[in-house]
């Protein structure tokens, strides 16, 4: 409403409210490497566009007559208060798009009362992006590295920071293959970026001080090396030159590299978690119905059906799909979140619909912030809430509950 009032005033917002506009803008102020790391999918895409085809395959039928003046969108999801069913996705090596991309987001999630899910490849330490947010929700994502003592030593810290959740994520134990990327020789954390939860770490300085010098025992300095040192010098400008006279943010690069996921990952560590932590825990990454019982029969808070935005294998299902299924195969009580796709407040509408408490937004937040910082990503979250409240009105429901898979059809189209 108030979104609508602005507009009718003539107030011009900061981002466009259609995404492919939206887009448009993004692809325009990113760099090129910027944009193919977080425009870019798996593969030849397919993924990706499964993601959105599948929204087109469900069409909603709404309701007339039923007094929708009085609507509620909010809801409890393990404890953390939800004014919307949205939270922003983990993005990581986000200075791509923008310095300091983390604060900026956590500044919108704060403003807009959205939980913030940091990446663990963040480009700023935790404690300093939880600082910006105030006691605003935010929860914290693991890759679960091959070092168990940084593993701890993460999830220590979460805690310390008052994070609602633990996300692990469980579909990147390596990474896809991602020819946007590759085509550039542009990964980004070969450059050393998104690794300030690594080297403000002590366990990570442990592992960096203890690592062998390479065999001319001098320090090698790299455009690689370099790029990394700005990276970790980048708050304290004054340590640029005595780092760069020492072989450490070279180190710490490579240890990164050696560690920081661990292709052997199995059930076997995800059992060892109730132990590690008392936060409430939350797989991401799950897709078969199987991997979602078993770890709700593993005592599993909740699961984040996702493909990682079609980031990871090609031609994966789609995420709305592997929703279906595997809310079908657990029944209605777990709770089940979802990404993937979701691009506006009728793709919020639908999924909520076929059986998400809520929806994580990726990539459309990063367009927000690469056209207008902050204020493009409160716009970015505002816009998705606002049409799904009026996508809400317009079926005839009241809150949450009420929206349900009665309310669509198999697209007949
Ligand atoms: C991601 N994603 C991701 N996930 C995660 O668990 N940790 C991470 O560090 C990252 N990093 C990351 C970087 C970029 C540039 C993108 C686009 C995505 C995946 C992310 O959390 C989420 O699953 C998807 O972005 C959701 O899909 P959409 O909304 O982008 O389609």
């Amino acid at each position: 409403n108030a979104i609508y009032r602005a507009g009718v005033l003539g107030r011009r917002p900061a981002v466009p409210t259609d995404f492919a506009e939206l887009e448009r803008r993004a692809k325009k102020a990113s760099s090129t490497t910027g944009w193919a790391y977080v425009a870019g999918g798996a593969g030849e895409g397919r993924t990706m566009r499964a993601n959105r085809a599948a929204f087109d395959r469900w069409a909603i039928v709404p309701r007339m007559l039923r007094d929708v003046a009085e609507r509620d969108l909010g809801q409890d999801l393990l404890g953390t208060r939800l004014t919307a069913p949205v939270l922003l996705a983990p993005v990581g090596a986000g200075q791509l798009i923008a310095a300091d991309a983390d604060l900026h987001t956590a500044r919108a999630a704060a403003a807009a009362g959205v939980p913030y899910i940091f990446t663990n490849q963040g480009g700023t330490a935790m404690e300093e992006t939880a600082a910006a947010m105030g006691a605003a929700p935010r929860w914290v994502q693991l890759y679960w590295s091959t070092d168990e003592a940084l593993v701890d030593s993460l999830i220590h810290r979460a805690e310390a920071i008052d994070a609602g959740a633990l996300v692990v994520t469980l579909d990147t134990t390596v990474l896809g293959w991602r020819p946007q990327d590759l085509n550039l020789g542009s990964l980004p954390f070969a450059k050393g970026l998104g690794i300030a939860q690594y080297t403000s770490d002590p366990r990570f300085q442990e592992l960096v001080a203890s690592r062998k010098p390479n065999k001319s025992g001098k320090t090698e300095v790299t455009i690689k090396a370099i790029q990394a040192l700005i990276e970790i010098t980048r708050n304290h400008p004054g340590r640029f030159w005595a780092n760069l006279r020492s072989p450490k943010p070279r180190a710490s690069v490579e240890t990164f590299l050696d560690i920081y996921s661990n292709p052997r990952l199995s059930w076997d560590h995800i059992a060892t978690l109730r132990e590690r932590t008392r936060l409430p825990i939350v797989l991401k990454g799950i897709l078969h119905p199987d991997d979602a019982k078993r770890a709700f029969d593993e005592g599993i808070d909740a699961i984040v059906v996702s493909n990682h935005g079609g980031r990871q294998v090609d031609n994966a299902i789609a995420s709305l799909d592997a929703l279906v299924r595997i809310r079908d195969a657990v029944g209605p009580v777990p709770k089940i979140l979802m990404d993937s796709g979701i691009r506006t407040g009728a793709d919020v509408f639908v999924a909520v619909a076929l059986g998400a408490d809520a929806v994580l937004l990726g990539r459309p937040y990063m367009y927000g912030l690469a056209i207008a910082g902050q204020r493009g990503i409160e716009e970015v979250i505002a816009n998705v809430i606002a049409e799904l409240d009026l996508t809400m009105a317009l079926t005839g429901v009241k809150n949450l509950s009420e929206v349900s898979r009665e309310l669509l059809v198999p697209n007949p189209a």
